[in-house]
C-alpha cells in the first residue's frame, strides 16, 4: 500500500526547520520556526525552568499516569494566569482546564469537542492566521472559513473590516481570536478595540475561541491578558487554548491547555466530561513533565519572579530586535519603510515579503522565513545577525524579480492561501 503513495508537502513552518538542518550553508540563518534566541543566537533553557527540574528530579516519587485531564494543580496555575488571582470565573467556578501537549493539543481537543457536541456552523479565523490552525480544525471535520483582520499594506490592523466581517458572521459560529502577539502578523488589537470586539462577539452569540501562546510577550503578563479578560464577561462562554512553549521556552515539553468557560460550574463540568471523552480516544492522557516544571515555578514565589523576569527579558530583546531591524533596514534600503515593524508585538512580524523573494532569500542567501506574509522570527534575529539579514533582504527587494512582484502590486496576502487538501474539501466555497 505504502509504494502507491507520494510524499505529502513539507509543513509551511516545521518543514523549512528541516531544510534548515539539511542545508549546508554555514552563513544560514532560521527566521522561520517560532523559537526566542538569545544575543549569541542560542536557545537556553531558562534558569528557573532548571531550577524546577532540579526539584522535581529529587522530589519525584513516581512516574504513573495523570488523570485524562491531566494535572489539577496544572489547572488552577493556568486559569490564575489566564484570568488574574480573584477573577469571578476561579470564584464560581464556572472554568474547567484540561492539560494538554502543546497548545495544539489543546486547540485539537476543542476543535473533536466542538464537533461532537457543540451546535457550531463554522469556526472562523483572522485572514492571515497561523499556518497550522486551519488544518487543525478541519481534521476534526469541522467548515473553517476567515474574517477580515490586517490593511492593504500589511502593516496594521484594518479595525473597520474586521468589526464588520465579525458582525456578518452567523450566530452561533464559533471564532477563533489571538489573544496577542498575533502569529503571524504581530498586529494586536488596542484594549479599546478588544472591548469594541468583545461587544460584537457576545451580541452575535458567537463562541470565542481564544489561542493564547505568547502570554508575557507583548507588553507584560497581566497587560497581554487584556484582550482575553474582555470577553471574559460575566456569564458568557468561552474556550481558551493556551501554551507554554514560548514563554517557559518549553517547546519540547508539549505544555499546553484547554480552559473551557461556562455560565455555571455544572456546565463546565459537563464540557470537560466530553473534552475527557476526545482526550482518551486521541493521546489518552498528558504527558506530565512541563506541567509539572510550570506548576512547581509558578507555585513558589521565589521562581514565579525569576520566571517573570526571565520573560521580561525575552520580550525587550525582541522590541530590541525589532527597532533594531528597522534602522538598520533604513541605512540600507532607504527608500522602502519598515517602521511598522517595531510597532508589532511578539514573536512574529508579517514582512510583506512575495513568495518568489522569500524563495530568493532562502535559496540565495541561506535565510530561512515562512511564505505565509514573509513571516519573519523577530525573536531569532540576533546583533551577530543582522548585518548579514538585511544585507539580503535588500538584495531581495531591489532584485528585478523583486522589483517585478512589487511592480504587480501583489499584495501582502499573495502568499495566504487556505491550506492543503483537507481544507479544501471542508472550507465554505471550495
Ligand atoms: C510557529 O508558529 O512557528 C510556532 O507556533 C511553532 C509551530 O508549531 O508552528
Amino acid at each position: 500500500m505504502f509504494e502507491s503513495l507520494s510524499m505529502a508537502p513539507p509543513d509551511p513552518i516545521l518543514g523549512l526547520n528541516e531544510a534548515f538542518r539539511k542545508d549546508t550553508n554555514p552563513r544560514k540563518i532560521n527566521l522561520s520556526v517560532g523559537v526566542c534566541k538569545d544575543s549569541q543566537g542560542s536557545t537556553p533553557i531558562l534558569a528557573s525552568v532548571k531550577e524546577a527540574e532540579q526539584r522535581l528530579l529529587v522530589n519525584e516519587t513516581n512516574k504513573s499516569y495523570l488523570p485524562i485531564e491531566g494535572s489539577a494543580n496544572y489547572g488552577k496555575f493556568v486559569r490564575e494566569l489566564l484570568f488574574g488571582a480573584g477573577h469571578e470565573i476561579l470564584a464560581s467556578s464556572r472554568a474547567t482546564t484540561a492539560q494538554t501537549p502543546g497548545g495544539t493539543g489543546a486547540l485539537r481537543v476543542a476543535a473533536d469537542l466542538i464537533k461532537r457536541k457543540l451546535p457550531v456552523g463554522k469556526v472562523w479565523f483572522s485572514k492571515p492566521t497561523w499556518d497550522n490552525h486551519l488544518n487543525v480544525f478541519a481534521s476534526a471535520g469541522l467548515a473553517v472559513d476567515s474574517y477580515a483582520y490586517i490593511d492593504a499594506a500589511g502593516q496594521g490592523l484594518d479595525f473597520a473590516a474586521l468589526t464588520a466581517a465579525l458582525e456578518a458572521i452567523p450566530r452561533g459560529d464559533a471564532i477563533c481570536l489571538h489573544a496577542g502577539c498575533h502569529n503571524p502578523t504581530g498586529i494586536d488589537p488596542t484594549p479599546e478595540q478588544w472591548q469594541q470586539i468583545a461587544d460584537i462577539v457576545h451580541d452575535r452569540g458567537l463562541l470565542p475561541i481564544v489561542d493564547f501562546a505568547y502570554q508575557g510577550f507583548g507588553v507584560g503578563i497581566d497587560e497581554d491578558a487584556a484582550g482575553l479578560r474582555q470577553l471574559a464577561r460575566p456569564g458568557k462562554e468561552l474556550l481558551v487554548c493556551s501554551s507554554f512553549s514560548k514563554n517557559f521556552g518549553l517547546y519540547n515539553e508539549r505544555v499546553g491547555a484547554l480552559t473551557m468557560v461556562a455560565p455555571t460550574a455544572a456546565a463546565a463540568d459537563a464540557a470537560l466530561s466530553h473534552a475527557k471523552v476526545c482526550i482518551r480516544v486521541n493521546y489518552s492522557n498528558p504527558p506530565c513533565h512541563g506541567a509539572a516544571i510550570v506548576s512547581t515555578v509558578l507555585g513558589d514565589m521565589a521562581l514565579r519572579a525569576q520566571w517573570e523576569s526571565e520573560v521580561a527579558e525575552m520580550r525587550q530583546r525582541i522590541s530590541g530586535m525589532r527597532r533594531l531591524f528597522v534602522d538598520t533596514m533604513k541605512r540600507k534600503a532607504p527608500s522602502r519603510d519598515f517602521s511598522f515593524i517595531s510597532r508589532q508585538r511578539g514573536m512574529f512580524s508579517f514582512s510583506g515579503l512575495t513568495p518568489l523573494q522569500v524563495d530568493e532569500l532562502r535559496t540565495k542567501h541561506g535565510i530561512y522565513v515562512v511564505v505565509n506574509g514573509g513571516r519573519i522570527n523577530v525573536a531569532g534575529m540576533t546583533e551577530g545577525n543582522m548585518e548579514q539579514l538585511c544585507d539580503a533582504i535588500t538584495a531581495v527587494i531591489g532584485s528585478a524579480e523583486g522589483r517585478r512582484r512589487m511592480a504587480e502590486g501583489l499584495s501582502p496576502l499573495s502568499g495566504w492561501e487556505l491550506p492543503a487538501i483537507l481544507v479544501e474539501r471542508h472550507v465554505c466555497g471550495g
